[in-house]
């Protein structure tokens, strides 16, 4: 199944080199090959599609599986196309014509001195890179892994650069036949604490919970497990996470045209890819489906609840199966000694975008700046391992929670009435 949507003919001529340098081209028909032979870089025509792109695939396994498109928007309609390095570093793709159709868009070049020289190179880890070469020094001015198509390889950061502002995302192709992006952008939100996005344009459509320590909540993802091991950064200049092989398994992450996402091993056995887990918002409740302080189960009928402490805001609304003006307070917070925490589990964590974390603060200072501000609606760990660590707080209405099997805590400020076990008929 896999195999099929992205298999297309090559017809390609011999490589041996895996660079090239200022003023020379690859046409169509001819590649470069990484240094271990693992890619391969030249332009190709997807499933039954006749339209050429210029693409990286695997070559020592799993011939015709694309990893990243460049113009995958603008396709050249025959096999006049040609790939370029111009002096300054730029990668660029010309047509018939010779009008440039893509341009990589590298950072221009520091000092462009006599001995400074531009060259890309494919690397055996499928990224390819223009660097910028002097006798002193040597820097790479532009990278494919910062421009990720459908497929996250190891090694690949996905996040935010704090600096350039570049955020990386992953777009499905349309379909086996049209790498051009698909409805959904998946990116990684760093506002507020960071989370995992599925949007639409600006419209956000799905929610996966932040990372914890061991991975994004609401994710499948198993973590450690004996195939890859995931990193989370976050420092000043950038916010990323990526997976880095624990073993000589080829693997990858693609998004497919149908919105699942699958991280897929190549066994050599059997010479072909397998699923190793995936993710589909599919089956899950959209954005912001409960509104505020409302709890969503989309196994559920209807799939909205309110919060231990919360009532419907509109009855009726909500007996019509529609809890988007969501829930309110059954009993006003007094601001001060008189209010509580009421401990929740088995959610997802509300969206993080307008919260605060420190990774350092433990959960007892969480509580007392949670106490403190009248603001604070809830605090938790940020950091689940070794026991739990950090602290995140949110300072508005709670929104998007998701019932799922998750064990983390989360705790919510309720009136101290609320507490003392009294009754609500939205329970969860
Ligand atoms: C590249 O081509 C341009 C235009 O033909 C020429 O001026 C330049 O000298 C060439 N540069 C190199 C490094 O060959
Ligand atoms: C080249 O230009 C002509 C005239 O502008 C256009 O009709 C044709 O489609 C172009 N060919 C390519 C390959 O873009
Ligand atoms: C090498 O280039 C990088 C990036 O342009 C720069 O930050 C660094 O200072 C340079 N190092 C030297 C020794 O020139
Ligand atoms: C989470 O906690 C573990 C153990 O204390 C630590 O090694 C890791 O760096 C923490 N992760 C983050 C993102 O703070
Ligand atoms: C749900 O309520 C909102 C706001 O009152 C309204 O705009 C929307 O049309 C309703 N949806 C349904 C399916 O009734
Ligand atoms: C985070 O919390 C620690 C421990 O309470 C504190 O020393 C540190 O200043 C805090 N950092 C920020 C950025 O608030
Ligand atoms: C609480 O929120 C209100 C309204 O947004 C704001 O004016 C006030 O400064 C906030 N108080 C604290 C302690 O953050």
């Amino acid at each position: 199944m896999l195999a099929s949507c992205a298999l297309f003919f090559l017809g390609s001529t011999d490589a041996k080199l895996d660079t090239i340098s200022a003023n020379q081209t690859i046409k169509d028909g001819e590649t470069i090959v990484s240094y271990g032979g693992m890619y391969e870089l030249g332009f190709f025509s997807p499933g039954k599609s006749k339209n050429r792109y210029l693409g990286i695939w695997f070559k020592k396994i799993s011939k015709g599986t694309v990893v990243w498109v460049a113009n995958r928007e603008i396709p050249i309609t025959d096999k006049s196309g040609m790939l370029k390095l111009n002096k300054d570093g730029n990668l660029i793709i010309l047509n018939g014509n010779g009008t440039m159709i893509w341009s990589s868009k590298s950072n221009s070049i520091v000092s462009m001195s006599d001995n400074t020289v531009v060259e890309v190179q494919l690397l055996d880890t499928g990224n390819l890179v223009v660097w910028e070469k002097s006798s002193r020094n040597e820097s790479v001015i532009w990278q494919s892994f910062d421009y990720p198509s459908d497929t996250l390889l190891p090694g690949m950061k996905f996040g935010k650069n704090l600096v350039t502002g570049r955020q990386s995302a992953l777009t499905s192709w349309k379909s086996p036949d049209d790498p051009s992006s698909g409805l959904y952008l998946h990116t990684l939100n760093v506002n507020g604490y960071p989370q995992l996005f599925e949007i639409q344009g600006s419209i956000l459509l799905w929610r996966f919970g932040p990372w914890n320590g061991r991975s994004f909540q609401g994710l499948p993802l198993e973590n450690p497990n004996p195939y890859y091991s995931v990193h989370f950064v976050s420092n000043e200049e950038e916010i990323y996470f990526k997976y880095e092989p624990k073993t000589s398994v080829v693997q990858r992450i693609l998004v497919m045209p149908d919105y699942t996402t699958m991280h897929l091993l190549w066994f050599d056995q059997i010479k072909d890819w397998v699923v190793y887990s995936t993710a589909t918002s599919k089956d899950r409740c959209r954005y912001g489906l409960c509104g505020p302080y409302g709890s969503c189960n989309i196994n559920r009928y209807p799939p909205c609840k309110c919060l231990v402490g919360f009532k419907p805001q509109v009855p009726d609304e909500w007996d019509r199966v529609n809890g988007s003006s969501g829930c309110e307070r059954n009993q006003a917070l007094d601001c001060g000694n008189g209010d509580g925490f009421k401990k929740i589990s088995g959610v997802i964590f509300p969206d993080t975008q307008r919260s605060w974390y420190n990774q350092s603060m433990s959960l007892e200072e969480c509580e007392r700046v949670c106490r403190r501000n009248c603001n604070c609606t809830a605090y938790a760990n940020s950091n689940i391992t070794n026991g739990g660590s950090g602290c995140l707080l949110w300072f508005d209405e709670l929104i998007d929670i998701t019932e799922y099997d998750e064990k983390q805590d989360l705790y919510i400020k309720l009136a101290a009435s609320e507490l003392l076990g009294t009754h609500s008929p939205f329970l969860i």
